[in-house]
């Protein structure tokens, strides 16, 4: 994982940028590019995760007793944005089975690219809670901002983002409008394109999880 700046990384390993060449590719179908996602969420999960404090509890192994570690603490919240978020939730699950799961609903309107929320459900009480947003693309950052001023308006304080590929002006965006929040991106592609699009992106991320249009 490299730091690109404060809260904000970048991942390395070779199986993540490999899944996400699988991702980009025009030719992947729905079932593979959802079983990437769901791959690719729990290996930047593995990473984004790994600052999580132990505690050690008293066990007793078939030889004999002693102490061991355990996360410490009240667990994890995930919130995914919908609709693409939903992809990534299923592999950081299967990292931390317990967690709560919470839903911010949220489309970007087709002329402006401004972001709406339809629909938020949240865990409660989240204060406590280190919270796992997923959303596979951070473009413009809208939606990444409002989902995140809505967390922290229901009492989130500790909150990691969670984006696969994300474009420059998204990173920065949600950066200057939540420095608190720790970024973790799988690639930073090169740019926006006219219509708002990550370049080069993967496309529709919501449609090709989807399978619609
Ligand atoms: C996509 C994506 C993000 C958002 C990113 O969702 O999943 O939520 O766009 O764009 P932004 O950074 O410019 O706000 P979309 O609005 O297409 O909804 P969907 O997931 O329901 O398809
Ligand atoms: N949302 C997507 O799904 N893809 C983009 O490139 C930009 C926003």
């Amino acid at each position: 994982m490299k730091k690109i700046t404060d809260n904000v990384y970048e991942m390395e390993h070779p199986l993540i940028q490999h899944k996400i060449t699988m991702l980009r590719d025009k030719n992947t179908g729905t079932n593979e590019f959802r079983k990437m996602v769901e791959e690719i969420a729990m290996l930047m999960g593995f990473e984004a995760l790994s600052d999580l404090p132990l505690m050690e509890v008293d066990i007793e192994t078939p030889i004999e007793k002693c102490k061991s570690p355990v996360i410490a603490g009240r667990k994890l919240a995930i919130v995914p944005i919908l609709r693409a978020g939903l992809g990534m939730v299923p592999g950081i699950l299967a990292l931390t089975p317990t967690a709560k799961v919470g839903h911010i609903g949220m489309y970007r309107d087709e002329v402006t690219h401004e972001p709406h929320e339809y629909y938020c459900k949240l865990p409660s009480p989240i204060e406590q809670r280190t919270i796992v947003v997923t959303d596979p693309m951070l473009a413009t950052g809208g939606s990444a901002v409002d989902a995140v001023t809505q967390i922290k308006k229901h009492g989130g304080k500790r909150i990691k983002f969670l984006s696969i590929i994300a474009a420059p002006e998204g990173i920065k965006k949600l950066h200057e409008a939540h420095p608190d929040v720790e970024l973790y991106v799988g690639h930073i592609d090169r740019c926006l394109n006219e219509n708002a699009y990550i370049c080069p992106g993967l496309g529709d991320a919501g449609d090709r999880i989807f399978g619609t249009k």
